[in-house]
């Protein structure tokens, strides 16, 4: 549904009843109920009532923070950039420490910014809020935050607000997990070209150092009817490419009443007509099929890059990490891609310091990265996560030790990841025009399907659009180049 539509809906609620029982129809009227109040607050300060979201973490939850914009505005808030707004929100991360860190930051600047303006209102929402230690913590000594929801009820936030607009009190609400997936709510979008899609919520692999199966609860997928319901209005709308979001891709699907795979869902998707790119992330490599290997070959639109997490070299790292796959299980997969889609762009997400990785491990890790030749790596230090198996083990790995792993990875994967970029430099590639270049206004940049940048001269209007760009230079990780 259009957020037109909704808005009409909207606009004929008897805000006077009952609350219906069934849902989106009760967030529809709780959203009819703050719309009056945000009304009615605005007309007492003179002036529209702000907002301001603000997104850590990953597409996921950018994702998410699209849906509760798209609420803020339907019931009448001004969307701001600023922190100081009248309404501020934190969709958290809590993946690693220091994202749990930089909420304790803001919350403490929050506190002094609320003193000079009482009427604030903070709410925080997201992954980190799925912990009973964090909820603690905000109780004992951040009482000045008036909303706290967790991941499973997001599709609450137009009731929960209200609530909180009634209360003098904190409101809180977390849910240990759920199996509703509520559909047609109203959501914004960031950019009009391009769009995130979730297609499937949680995670059920329990990689031993991951936090994420804990907070974001266990596998559901959604519709495929829904999903592409959703794209080809999306499409209809001017959206030329869609990233089709899921914590493990590849198990899409599994537990629908009709089951399909996420191969068979790429191709439904693929035949919606107008829809030019198709991205997804993230595949676990333990159960990438065939199936999707043959449907990625023969597609005209999924781009030309996979991202392929490896965490480890180390068949027996891994296997403390119940990744489920060993050293030689990863490569061999990633040579039947190679094979078959010749030229693909393949990057990775690569994890240092897990507990007990010796020098050894390491070199196997290295190892990987020579094989494989990622296009590009995202690194990352363990960070210990409370109430992952891996908090609990021995041998935890010395910082200084990291480091030095850390930045010896960091230059090979970097010098791959040149010599892989120079190699296309003079070719001619379609890009998917993305916006006016950050630094120099006379410049367009554009996305390659393999998902590196191309900074080129251009006009304005040609933003959101496909257009042919010579590579004509390599500047490392992107490239200068120009129009055709
Ligand atoms: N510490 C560091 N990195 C982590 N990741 C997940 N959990 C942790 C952790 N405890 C990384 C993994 C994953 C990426 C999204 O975040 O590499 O693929
Ligand atoms: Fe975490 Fe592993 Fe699930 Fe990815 S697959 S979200 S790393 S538990």
């Amino acid at each position: 549904m259009t957020t037109r539509e909704i808005e009409q809906i909207i606009d004929e609620i008897d805000i006077n009843g009952q609350p219906p029982a069934k849902e989106p129809e009760r967030q529809y009227y709780y959203m009819a109920k703050c719309r009056q109040q945000v009304e009615k607050e605005s007309e007492k300060l003179g002036r529209t009532l702000t907002a301001s979201v603000n997104t850590f973490g990953c597409q996921m939850n950018a994702r998410d923070s699209e849906k509760i914009v798209g609420i803020l505005e339907i019931i009448g808030y001004k969307i701001i950039e600023e922190e100081d707004a009248d309404f501020v929100i934190y969709n958290t991360c809590t993946v690693r420490e220091n994202a749990n860190l930089k909420v304790y930051g803001h919350l403490g600047y929050l506190k002094k910014v609320k003193k000079k303006k009482p009427h604030m209102r903070i709410a925080l929402c997201g992954c980190m809020m799925q912990e009973d230690v964090v909820i603690e913590k905000l109780q004992k000594s951040y009482n000045f935050v008036n909303l706290i929801f967790g991941t499973h009820n997001i599709f609450k936030f137009a009731e929960l607000l209200y609530t909180c607009m009634i209360s003098d009190r904190m409101v809180l609400d977390i849910w240990k997990d759920t199996n509703q997936i509520v559909e047609d709510l109203p959501s914004e979008r960031k950019y009009t070209f391009k769009a995130g899609v979730n297609i499937m919520f949680g995670c059920n692999n329990f990689c031993s150092y991951c936090i994420v199966p804990y907070v974001r609860g266990r596998e559901r997928s959604r519709n495929p009817k829904d999903i592409i319901k959703e794209i080809e209005a999306l499409v209809a709308d001017g959206v030329v490419e869609v990233m089709l979001l899921g914590q493990n891709v590849n198990s899409y699907g599994k537990n629908l009443e009709n089951p399909i795979s996420f191969a068979e869902l790429l191709q439904e998707i693929e035949k919606i007509e107008g829809l030019k790119r198709i991205r997804f992330m993230t595949p676990h490599p333990k159960d990438l099929s065939m199936e999707l290997i043959e449907v990625m070959k023969n597609s005209k639109k999924i781009c030309n890059h996979l991202h392929l997490p490896v965490q480890a070299g180390s068949s027996r790292l891994l296997k403390i990490m119940n990744r489920k796959y060993t050293k030689e299980q990863y490569l061999e997969l990633v040579d039947k891609i190679k094979e078959s889609i010749p030229g693909i762009s393949l990057t990775t997400d690569i994890m240092l310091g897990f507990p007990g990785e010796t020098e050894e491990d390491f070199e196997e890790t290295l190892d990987v990265v020579r094989k494989v030749r990622y296009d590009s790596a995202y690194t990352f230090i363990y960070s210990k996560r409370t109430g992952t198996p891996a908090a609990q083990m021995e041998n935890q790995i010395p910082e200084n030790v990291v480091k030095e792993r850390f930045n010896r990875l960091l230059k090979e994967v970097q010098a791959i990841s040149a010599e892989l970029t120079k190699e296309d430099e003079g070719t001619v590639q379609e890009v998917l025009v993305e916006g006016i270049n950050e630094h120099d206004a006379e410049l367009l940049t554009g996305r390659l399907s393999n998902n590196l940048l191309v900074h080129f001269r251009g006009e304005k209007n040609l933003v959101g659009e496909l257009a042919m760009v010579r590579l004509t230079e390599c500047k490392g990780f992107y490239y200068m180049g120009e129009l055709i």
